[in-house]
């Protein structure tokens, strides 16, 4: 935990106070004796001590014993754990694809971020699919409006 919270502290001083800073924690090995989440709770509290801003709830595949309950949302509660005990912001990940899906997360309060990785990869479109499936304009960035 000393590590994390010296890194934090040190790119918080490297980038200022007018940019956010998020941490990537694994919030949970899924294993007997290993990291919980009532860890992350605790280390979550000490990284927003330490100048980060939102804390982004995944978790990990570092022990081989590990068994992780894969499914659409799987580490939202995570998240939510987190957000709720530590009072810190949280982003969620993991298996989040759909836009109601993402939306419902944020709407319920279960973070104030959702994180998407391979779908991104699948899709790179997928933040402007998905706001106008619920309702909104999204922009085009400007570096796009010759092509649009
Ligand atoms: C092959 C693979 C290995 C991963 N290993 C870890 C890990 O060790 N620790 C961790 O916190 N997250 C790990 N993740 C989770 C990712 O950081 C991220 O939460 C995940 O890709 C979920 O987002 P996505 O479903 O939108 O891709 C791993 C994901 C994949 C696909």
């Amino acid at each position: 935990m000393r590590l994390a919270l010296e890194v934090a502290r040190a790119v918080r001083a490297a980038v200022g106070e007018n940019m956010p800073v998020l941490a990537r924690i694994s919030a949970t090995d899924w294993v007997e004796g290993g990291w919980t989440v009532e860890d992350s709770v605790v280390l979550a509290g000490e990284l927003a001590g330490a100048g980060v801003d939102l804390v982004d709830a995944s978790s990990g595949g570092a022990s081989p014993a590990a068994s992780i309950p894969v499914g659409p949302g799987y580490q939202v509660p995570l998240a939510a754990r987190i957000r709720r005990d530590a009072g810190v912001l949280t982003g969620a990940v993991g298996l989040i694809v759909e836009p109601e899906q993402a939306e419902e997360i944020i709407a319920a309060g279960e973070a104030d971020l959702v994180l998407l990785g391979r779908e991104l990869l699948r899709d790179p479109y997928w933040p402007r699919r998905a706001a106008a499936k619920l309702g909104a304009e999204p922009g085009w960035p400007a570096q796009y409006i010759r092509a649009v």
